[in-house]
């Protein structure tokens, strides 16, 4: 039988990850399937219950529903204990859940693919959510000089960098207290989808700095759009995408998919 793969989240309709997973299993060759599941918001765990019963093997799980895949997990990895947080579910013996997320990683091979350097290098975090909670200790264990995470409520970027200041150096404030310039400056903020832009200053980048937005769409980001005349490079979170998915496949099948066609097709897909 066609070992089942899925992922869930509520919308669910525009996902793009049954064609980045449906690429992989071709490339690869492996007999399984993968689909798009819309659970209810108050029903996720009667959700993934329902496809392991219908011979679900694993899924990702995207927005709202990765505290509730955290919380349904009967063993979790140690990077999602972290996090706090799910993307990927995979079917163990007996039946069991294990849970664990790859978006971080994701962040970092995506960042490895463009070449962008991390070790010793000053790192900018915009936001504290739970984007940014899941990517912090693949990042830190980059050994970056320093990462600052930064705010609009300073307090949650406070706490985010206390809960991971036992990784390396780590500091969190409010928006106005961004000082200096950095090498590398990410935005994990969800401002992007509603076209905002957090107030930043002007002298943001060093030389040769790049610019990432964990969003991407078929136009740049507003952050993106703004750091370009800034000097910045610049990276959307389309890379981030594939590499999670494939780390996720990896975990699945013990097979690694190549991800340079699937970042070109995905690329296509926007326009
Ligand atoms: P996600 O899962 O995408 O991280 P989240 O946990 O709701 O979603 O976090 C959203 C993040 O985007 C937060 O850091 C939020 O800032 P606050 O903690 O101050 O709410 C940030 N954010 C959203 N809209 C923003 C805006 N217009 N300007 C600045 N920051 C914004």
């Amino acid at each position: 039988m066609t070992d089942r793969y899925c992922v869930f989240g509520n919308p669910i309709k525009h996902s793009k990850s049954p064609l980045i997973h449906g690429e992989f299993a071709s490339q690869t060759h492996q007999a399984m399937s993968y689909t798009a599941e819309l659970a209810p918001v108050e029903g996720f765990a009667d959700a993934w219950r329902a496809f392991i019963a219908d011979g679900g093997r694993g899924a990702n799980v995207t927005v709202p529903f990765k505290g509730d895949a955290f919380a349904l997990c009967d063993t979790l990895s140690h990077r999602a204990k972290r996090a706090q947080a799910v993307n990927t579910l995979i079917v163990g013996g007996n039946g069991r859940t294990y849970g664990d997320t790859t978006d971080g990683i994701g962040l970092v091979r995506d960042l490895a693919y463009h070449r962008v350097p991390l070790a010793g290098k000053r790192v900018l975090v915009i936001g504290a959510g739970g984007a940014v909670r899941g990517v912090l200790e693949p990042l830190l264990a980059e050994q970056p000089s320093e990462v600052v995470i930064v705010n609009r409520t300073a307090e949650k970027a406070e706490q985010l960098a206390q809960a991971f200041a036992d990784l390396g150096n780590i500091q969190g404030g409010g928006l106005a207290s961004i000082d200096g310039q950095f090498d590398l400056v990410i935005n994990g903020t969800s401002a992007s989808l509603s076209g905002e832009l957090p107030p930043l200053p002007e002298t943001l980048f060093a030389k040769g700095a790049w610019a990432y937005d964990m969003m991407y769409g078929s136009e740049p980001t507003v952050f993106l759009q703004w750091a370009g005349p800034r000097g910045a490079k610049l990276l959307d979170g389309l890379g981030m995408l594939v590499e999670q998915a494939a780390e996720s496949f990896f975990l699945w099948r013990n097979v690694r998919p190549e991800t340079a066609s699937v970042r070109t097709l995905l690329r296509q897909s926007l326009n």
